[in-house]
């Protein structure tokens, strides 16, 4: 039988942070020790071109992402993991694609409507203000990075949802034009449970500096997790769990029996003070190791390099025009 491929891409530009971990690192690392799926998982570095022109955090944002997954166990035998850049027939294919797309399809993506809205917000009014080519083409690249392994299934958040869309319509249209070349893709959602909120309460992302990293030494994540913002119930009120971040977030590192006991807690009141060192036991013990892990792989950037190399060559012996697919 033929494996499916399984193929996702992490925009480097930031330190990874628990909201990632939750929702698509950890399922993504479960996901490539699954025998029957090929994972392709790469780090799009080109992506992160378009949110931010400064190479030294791109740089240190793509040896952070890729310690991370390898510090979590992220099976290279199995899986395929490899930066954008290293692989150049996803730049060759971005232009092919480029010259099959309708300016009308790429008017109606979400990322640029949302940089044209805030532009008309302003006095200026000049919608096409800080708006560079890469932002507005940007679905096109994306579409190159899935349809060039012909992937069959794409994890990514619902905001992704209509990229994958595009990149299914972009490729029917060249299917269309030159002949069935490429398998188009599906988009796999994880609907329950995926969304971490972050110290404020709001969803956890960079953009609201809500975030914990991940790998934050031992204190800091104990001082991160006492800032998660509660109501001002007093020790001893009984707690509603839901809508509480404290309650959600051990619900993501913690079993169906440790979640029963601590709902139980809540009703007879459990203090937040107490609530807090819990969870930081409980994350606290499953990033643990892999944290050493990580900091080890930071001082062994060569080590790094090495597994990215190799991974970008069993890419490349995909992608590269002449090769059996
Ligand atoms: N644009 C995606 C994001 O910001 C990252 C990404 C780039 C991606 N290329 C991809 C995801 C291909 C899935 C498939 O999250």
């Amino acid at each position: 039988m033929k494996k499916a491929i399984v193929l996702t891409g992490i925009t480097t530009t930031g330190t990874p942070h628990l909201g990632n971990y939750v929702g698509a690192i950890r399922p993504a690392i479960r996901a490539s020790q699954d025998v029957n799926v090929t994972p392709f998982y790469f780090l799009a570095d080109y992506h992160a071109l378009i949110k931010c022109q400064e190479p030294e955090r791109v740089r240190q944002s793509s040896l952070e992402i890729a310690a991370t997954w390898l510090a979590l166990g992220l099976d290279t035998n199995n899986a395929i993991f490899y930066r954008q850049s290293d692989v150049p027939e996803i730049l060759e294919l971005t232009w092919l694609l480029t010259c099959v797309t309708s300016k009308g399809l790429m008017n109606r993506s979400h990322a640029y409507k949302a940089a044209v809205a805030e532009n008309e917000q302003t006095p200026e009014n000049d919608s096409d203000k800080g708006i560079t080519m890469g932002l507005f083409s940007y679905p096109i690249l994306m579409a190159a990075d899935i349809l060039l392994f012909n992937a069959n299934k794409v994890p990514v958040g619902k905001d992704q949802l209509q990229h994958i869309e595009m990149a299914r319509d972009i490729g029917a249209r060249f299917n269309h034009i030159y002949g069935e070349h490429f398998t188009l893709p599906e988009a796999v959602i994880d609907e329950q449970g995926s969304i971490l909120a972050g110290l404020d309460g709001r969803k956890m992302s960079k953009s609201y500096q809500n975030t914990i990293p991940l790998f934050e030494p031992e204190k800091k994540l104990k001082k991160l997790i006492n800032k998660i913002k509660t109501n001002s119930l007093e020790p001893h009120e009984p707690k509603e769990t839901s809508d509480c971040t404290l309650f959600n977030t051990f619900k993501a590192f913690a079993n169906a029996d440790e979640v029963a006991e601590v709902a139980k807690r809540y009703a007879q009141g459990i203090g937040w003070g107490e609530m807090k060192a819990i969870l930081f036991e409980k994350v606290n013990a499953e990033v643990a190791p892999a944290r050493e892990r990580y900091d080890a792989l930071l001082q062994q950037p060569a080590h790094i390099e090495e597994q990215l190399q190799q991974g970008a060559k069993k890419a490349r012996a995909i992608s590269q025009p002449g090769r059996s697919r």
